[in-house]
C-alpha cells in the first residue's frame, strides 16, 4: 500500500497558538513547544514518534528541543527527527525552529563531553547528519563546564553560527557570572544570545530566586522553561500512586524517593485548586508559567498525543489574580 503523504492541518495557525518574541530579536517561538528528550528515541516505536510531532506540529507547535544525547538511546531522538524530515516535513522546514545541544556525555575518551571547541564542533556536524538538516534554528552550549575556558565554548559558538551550521546560539543552565559573560561576550562579536535554557516550574523557582531569569531578560535573550511539569509530578499521574507506564516507574531521571508525603499533600493541594479553576493540574501548571511575560517558550514533554492535547488547553487559561498567585506559591510551598 502507498502511504498517503503527510499534509499539517491548514489550521494549524489558526487553532489557539500564540507565539512571542525571544527577548529582542527577530524570532517567534510558540508559547508551548515540544521537547524530545524522553518518548522520541529507538525504545519508542517510531509509528508513536510521527504521530506526536506531527499532531503538535498540526497544532502551530514549530519548535522542537533535541540534543545530541536524547533518545534513549543516545542520538535516537535526533535520528528520528531526521526520518521524519525525510518522510514528511522536509516540505515544512522553513516553517519549523529546530533546536540541539551538546555539553552532556555523548560518546567515550575525552572530546565527548562538555564544552572545548572540539567536542562542540563534533557534536554539532553528527547532531546535522543524524537530523538531516544543513543547518539548525538554534545551537546550545548544554552546561557550563567549569574547566573549559568559557571564551572557548563562546568563540565555537560564535563561529558555528559564521560558518552556517546554525542560524542562532543558546545557552543551558549556566550559572549567573558564566550566563552575565557569555551575554556580553557574545553581544561584542555581533552574534547575540537568543535563548536562555533552564528548568522552572511551580516547584523549582531556581532561575527566579538565582537572578538569572531577569539577566537574560535585561540582555535581550529570550527566555524557555524546560521541565514545566516537573517531569509529570505536576500533573494528575502521581496523585494516586504511580502508574507502570510513568517516566518514575521507569526510574532514569525520575526517582520514586521525591513522591514524599510532604510532596504528595503539595501535589494534592495544587491540584484542588487546579480543580476548582476548571483545570487540570497540568493545565494549570503551564498556564502559570506562561503568566509571566518574560518566559519566551514552555517546553513540555510528552508520552502522547493525549498529553499534548491536554496541554494546549493551558492556553486558553484565564489569567491568575494576586490572590490566586500567593495561594499558589503557599500550596507549592515556596513562600
Ligand atoms: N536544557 C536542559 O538541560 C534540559 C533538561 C531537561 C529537559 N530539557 C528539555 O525540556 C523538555 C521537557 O522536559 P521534561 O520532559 O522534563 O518536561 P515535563 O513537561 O516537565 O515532563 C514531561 C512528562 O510529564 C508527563 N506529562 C506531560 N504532559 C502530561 C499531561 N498532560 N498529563 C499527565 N502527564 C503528562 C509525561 O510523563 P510520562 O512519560 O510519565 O507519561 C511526560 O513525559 C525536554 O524534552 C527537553 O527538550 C532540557
Amino acid at each position: 500500500m502507498i502511504e498517503s503523504p503527510y499534509q499539517p492541518a491548514p489550521s494549524r495557525y489558526d487553532d489557539g497558538m500564540s507565539y512571542r518574541r525571544a527577548g529582542r530579536s527577530g524570532v517567534l517561538l510558540p508559547a508551548l513547544s515540544l521537547g524530545l528528550w524522553q518518548n522520541f528515541g529507538s525504545r519508542q516505536s517510531f509509528a508513536r514518534v510521527q504521530e506526536m510531532v506531527h499532531y503538535a506540529f498540526d497544532r502551530g507547535i514549530v519548535h522542537f528541543d533535541l540534543a545530541n544525547n536524547y533518545g534513549p538511546e543516545y542520538g535516537t531522538a535526533e535520528e528520528n527527527f531526521g526520518r521524519l524530515m525525510e518522510r514528511s516535513l522536509r516540505p515544512y522546514r522553513d516553517e519549523l525552529f529546530i533546536a540541539t545541544k551538546a555539553g552532556y556525555d555523548m560518546w567515550p575518551g575525552p572530546y565527548g563531553n562538555w564544552g572545548s571547541r572540539k567536542y562542540l564542533m563534533a557534536s554539532l556536524d553528527q547532531s546535522l547528519r543524524r537530523m538531516r538538516l544543513e543547518y539548525v534554528d538554534v545551537f546550545y552550549s548544554h552546561r557550563y563546564d567549569p574547566r573549559t575556558p568559557l571564551e572557548e565554548t563562546l568563540q565555537a559558538l560564535v563561529d558555528i553560527v559564521r560558518c552556517g551550521k546554525a542560524l542562532y546560539v543558546g545557552i543551558s543552565r549556566y550559572p549567573l557570572d558564566a550566563a552575565r559573560f557569555a551575554f556580553d561576550y557574545l553581544a561584542a562579536r555581533d552574534v547575540r544570545c537568543l535563548l536562555f535554557q533552564d528548568r522552572l516550574n511551580l516547584l523549582d523557582r531556581a532561575p527566579v530566586t538565582s537572578g538569572v531569569l531577569p539577566l537574560a531578560a535585561e540582555h535581550g535573550a529570550g527566555f524557555v522553561a524546560f521541565s514545566p511539569l516537573a517531569q509529570g509530578l505536576l500533573t494528575d499521574r502521581y496523585l494516586h500512586g504511580v502508574p507502570a507506564d510513568s517516566r518514575m516507574a521507569e526510574n532514569r531521571t525520575l526517582h520514586g524517593d521525591v513522591l514524599t508525603d510532604a510532596m504528595r499533600h503539595r501535589l494534592q493541594g495544587l491540584a484542588a485548586m487546579a480543580r476548582q479553576r476548571g483545570q487540570t493540574l497540568a493545565e494549570m501548571s503551564l498556564a502559570w508559567l506562561l503568566h509571566d511575560a518574560r518566559v519566551t517558550s514552555v517546553i513540555v514533554g510528552a508520552s502522547s498525543k493525549e498529553q499534548i492535547a491536554q496541554n494546549l488547553r493551558a492556553l486558553a487559561s484565564a489569567g491568575f489574580s494576586d490572590g490566586e498567585l500567593a495561594q499558589l506559591d503557599a500550596l507549592a510551598g515556596v513562600e
